[in-house]
């Protein structure tokens, strides 16, 4: 077993480039979706296949979704990093809690939407959790404006990671009025 245990909650979507690069890192990588062909897909494109492990579980099945993280950990040992691409913040908190009871200190990257933030909702997370906030912004040339690419996602969020900053934003949120539509 690698020492390191990583999660991306919503890892075979647009963060796919960001597991992939957790891998490549040292690290197991647990990845959370529901759609085995997105794993698999996944998998096909991993330097080392072992070390991606699919965790096939719907997030808003709380429940479910604790068992099969505690299982995850049986088998790879305690998350010490974990990024997260969730709406449900409900899910977000059970996942923190299920970590925090084996891992006293580690990273989560939470990554959101750009009108979260300017209006986010509450989320607690136990003290264990360091939190970041990695914010998808948008792209501005002059007065035209597009959402980011994925390739602009992933790679905006791997340098938040490295940066490990409480707030970091891809792309610019500023002026919110510019954004796309
Ligand atoms: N600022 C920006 O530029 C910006 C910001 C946000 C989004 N976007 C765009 O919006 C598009 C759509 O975003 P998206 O939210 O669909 O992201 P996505 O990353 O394409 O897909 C969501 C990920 O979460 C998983 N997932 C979704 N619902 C789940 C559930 N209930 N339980 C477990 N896993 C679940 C999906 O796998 P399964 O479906 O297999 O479960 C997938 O891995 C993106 O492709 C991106 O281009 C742009």
């Amino acid at each position: 077993m690698n020492e390191k245990h990583a999660l991306v909650i919503g890892g075979t979507g647009m963060l796919a480039k960001v597991t992939l690069w957790l891998a490549d890192n040292h690290a197991n990588v647990s990845v959370i979706g529901r759609t085995q062909k997105k794993h698999r897909d996944l998998i096909e494109k991993a330097s080392d296949p072992a070390q991606l492990n699919n965790i096939a579980v719907d997030y808003y099945d709380l429940g479910a979704l604790e068992t099969k993280l505690k299982q995850a950990m049986d088998r790879y040992g305690p998350i010490t990093v974990a990024v997260c691409w969730s709406p449900f913040y409900p899910a977000v908190e059970r996942i923190c809690q299920v970590i925090s009871e084996r891992t006293d200190n580690w990273q989560l990257y939470h990554v959101k939407g750009s009108r979260r933030y300017f209006e986010d909702e509450p989320l607690s997370v136990p003290a264990s959790c360091q939190y970041r906030s990695i914010y998808l912004g948008f792209v501005l040339t002059g007065n035209l404006s597009r959402w980011l690419t994925h390739d602009e996602i992933a790679g905006g969020i791997i340098e938040g990671v490295k940066k490990d900053e409480a707030r970091v934003v891809v792309g610019t949120i500023h002026p919110y009025e510019n954004r796309p539509r």
